[in-house]
């Protein structure tokens, strides 16, 4: 991927930094970012857009990877941000994000959250259910502003991977149902509220998903939305955003299309109905999350000590595991993996690749093909940009690895590892239970 080879030396290079010196600088478990491989993520997305001429605006779903640096990423490339939590607004407006770029997410957004959001001057919210709705209205009018919305809305679409599921009625915590009418109930309300200011509706279909038809059933039921609201309530939509889940190849049998197919797709779709209806073209929204960062990440590991049980199975552990990467145990998701540190050796055995936390389900690759490890050997795990750090835990009380930006052979650390104070420091020891001295 990127700007990965393999260097004379026979070790995996990343951005120009050889992975042994990237271990002995910054030790393991560490996730190191191709900040290139990122930037020309981006850079796909907009060029695609930019090519149709159509008024857009790509906004990075910062949930996958949330630091500073990557916001900083975001805004030089031109994306603006999605945020769905107080923490990951904070994140952003620390790294000097402009706030009118910031869109709010969530099902549950809470009264601070929403004042934060209002405080911060965020370009738009985009509203979930009914109290978030009037809690929005009351909190704006109190802070004499108009606030930007978008209405979530669930067109009855469901993509997975590689199909779509059509349900007439859509059975998730998220958003206002169009089949049902509580979206155009809602839309009814916000038109006569003096603090929200109505942009327009924005659907998530899924995510990791390959074809782009679950899009394009999207963008028909969300057009014929629109054509129904405009003509009973008058009121236009400005902004479609069709949400992200633009996959990407983990391992050799994922089969994603190049990211401006996605984008060809929605904006074709869009663009047609919307001419259909003789509408007024809206601005188009995405929110790629996993595409922009997940292949761009890459875990170093420690290979320790391994278990051969003959004729059954070899495990190899690593230094790190569920902790850092909880894909594997949450969703059943799989990744390729190398040996950094010995890249051009052959593979002669099939290990699979255990973390070290206390549990069975602590396994991060089954059946991998390897050279012969030994302890000290250096584990890359690709494509772990994304859900990865963001989703990293302190399970075990193990410490959260330090994170690095690659580029042009120049290291940058973004996060630095937790310390044993970061783990335990935040405990307090009741009166009762201290230890006299
Ligand atoms: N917009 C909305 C409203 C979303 O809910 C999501 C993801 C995105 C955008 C970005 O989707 P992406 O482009 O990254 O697929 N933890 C899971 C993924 C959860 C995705 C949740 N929503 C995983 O590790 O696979």
């Amino acid at each position: 991927h990127g700007t990965s080879q393999i260097n004379a030396a026979g070790r995996l290079e990343i951005g120009g930094c050889d992975t042994a010196e990237l271990t002995a600088q910054f030790g393991t478990p560490l996730y190191v970012f191709d900040e290139e491989l990122i930037r020309r993520r981006c850079r796909e997305f907009v060029e695609a857009f930019r090519a149709t001429g159509l008024p857009f605006q790509v906004a990075y779903a910062s949930k996958a990877f949330c630091v500073m640096a990557m916001c900083r990423i975001a805004e030089e490339e031109g994306l603006s941000l999605d945020v769905v939590s107080d923490g990951e607004l904070y994140t952003a407006l620390r790294a000097g994000f402009p706030p009118e770029r910031i869109h709010f997410h969530g099902n549950n957004k809470t009264p601070e959250e929403i004042e934060m959001a209002l405080d911060a001057k965020i370009g738009c919210i985009v509203v979930d259910n009914f109290m978030e709705l009037h809690l929005l209205n009351e909190t704006a009018k109190d802070k004499g502003a108009v606030i930007n919305v978008l209405f979530r809305v669930t067109p009855g679409v469901e993509a997975h991977t590689h199909e779509f599921i059509s349900t007439g009625q859509t059975d998730t915590k998220f958003g206002f149902d169009i089949g049902n009418g509580s979206a155009f109930e809602a839309i009814r309300e916000a038109a006569s509220m003096q603090n929200v200011n109505i942009l327009g509706v924005h659907s998530h279909i899924g995510s990791q998903i390959f074809e782009v038809d679950g899009f394009r059933l999207a963008a028909e039921r969300v057009a014929e939305f629109a054509q129904d609201v405009r003509r009973e309530l008058s009121v236009t939509f400005a902004v479609i955003n069709l949400g992200g889940g633009f996959g990407i190849r983990y391992v050799e049998e994922d089969s994603p299309l190049p990211l401006a197919r996605y984008v060809q797709a929605i904006t074709d779709s869009i663009q047609s109905l919307f001419a259909q209806y003789e509408y007024p073209q809206p601005e188009i929204w995405i929110e790629p999350g996993r595409s922009i960062v997940g292949d761009a990440g890459t875990t170093l590991y420690t290979i320790g000590s391994s278990k051969n049980i003959p004729g059954v199975r070899k495990y190899v552990s690593v230094d790190g595991g569920m902790t850092d990467n909880p894909r594997p145990a949450l969703y059943d998701a799989k990744y390729e993996a190398m040996l950094a540190n010995r890249a051009k050796d052959p593979n002669e055995e099939t290990v699979s690749v255990a973390g070290k936390c206390c549990e069975t389900g602590d396994m991060l690759i089954w059946d991998l093909e390897l050279p012969v490890t030994r302890a000290g050997d250096t584990l890359a795990v690709s494509c772990t940009g994304a859900y990865n750090y963001s989703m990293a835990s302190n399970y075990n009380r193990l410490r959260r690895p330090a994170v690095v930006f690659v580029r042009d052979g120049e290291a940058d650390l973004v996060v630095r590892r937790e310390t044993f104070e970061d783990v335990a420091g935040k405990d307090a020891l009741p009166e009762r239970m201290r230890k006299q001295p």
